[in-house]
């Protein structure tokens, strides 16, 4: 089973885009495959057609309920979302935080540390699923901490503008920091994300952005992309001419997944 984290401390760059793109390429292959929604925004549960009021998230974490309890079905109009589960989100994932302070020494007693918890619960689910794919919040607290203790890899969806790039130091020093202690073989791939290569400033701080990282090929900035998410059908079953199923097809391409 290998787990990829979508990540980015910032908002609005991609991640739950790339989530839903990565999740419906790999059922599609076949693969079987767990959707974590870690965002209490939860946009990807709802993109893959799932709702819940209250998310036991937290619960299921600290050990409180177990796996059969917060595993749900993805549904969509497509054969392929039949190998899809959802641990979905709801705003209730905010109280996380609060819940792992008051169950300090359960958690401990389990997991040692409260950033190894989601590695825990998740190594239970391993011969369940062939991927996990995790969407977070756009902040670097428990929910991303967990997950880069718990991931094979992390993708990290990158805007070409100064406010984003700069950003991207503070989630690399976090990177560095769980490779040395908790995840030595934690890697990691920057993503280019909405990309304008039309605009001059883009194309030079990708350029920039190239020199300091190996970065994968660049996803544009294309209506089609929100068109995809909103009517729930993934890139890859557009059109030949489709330029995200192109960029996507690329980008699923240079990584070693
Ligand atoms: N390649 C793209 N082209 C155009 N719009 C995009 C693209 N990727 C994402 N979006 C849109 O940008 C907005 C933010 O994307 P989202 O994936 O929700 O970001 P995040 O999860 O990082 O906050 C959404 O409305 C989404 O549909
Ligand atoms: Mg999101």
């Amino acid at each position: 089973m290998k787990i990829i984290t979508i990540a980015n401390n910032k908002g609005g760059v991609g991640k739950t885009m790339q989530c839903y793109q990565l999740v419906c390429h790999l059922a599609n292959q076949g693969y079987k495959v767990l959707a974590l929604d870690l965002d209490s925004q939860a946009n990807l549960s709802h993109t893959l057609g799932v709702d819940v009021n209250r998310t036991l998230i937290p619960e299921w974490l600290i050990g409180d309920v177990n796996s059969e309890e917060v595993l749900l079905k993805a549904s969509g109009d497509y054969d392929f979302y039949q190998n899809v589960s959802v641990i979905a989100s709801s705003r209730h994932l905010a109280s996380l935080s609060k819940l792992l302070i008051l169950s300090e020494s359960e958690v401990r007693k389990n997991a040692g540390r409260k950033e190894r918890l989601l590695r825990l619960r998740l190594s239970q689910l391993s011969e369940k699923f062939d991927y996990v794919v995790i969407d977070t919040p756009p902040m670097l607290g428990d929910e991303l901490i967990m997950s880069l203790v718990a991931s094979h890899m992390i993708l990290i969806p990158t805007q070409a503008q100064d406010y984003s790039i700069d950003g991207l130091e503070e989630l690399m020093d976090t990177f560095e920091i769980i490779k040395q202690s908790e995840n030595p073989n934690l890697d990691f791939a920057i993503i280019p994300s909405m990309v304008n290569l039309r605009r001059k400033i883009e194309r030079v701080r990708l350029e920039e952005l190239a020199e300091q990282f190996r970065i994968t090929p660049p996803i544009r900035n294309l209506v089609e992309m929100q068109e995809s998410v909103s009517t729930k059908k993934p890139i890859f079953m557009m059109g030949k001419n489709s330029k995200g199923k192109m960029d996507y097809g690329s980008l699923w391409d240079s990584l070693n997944l």
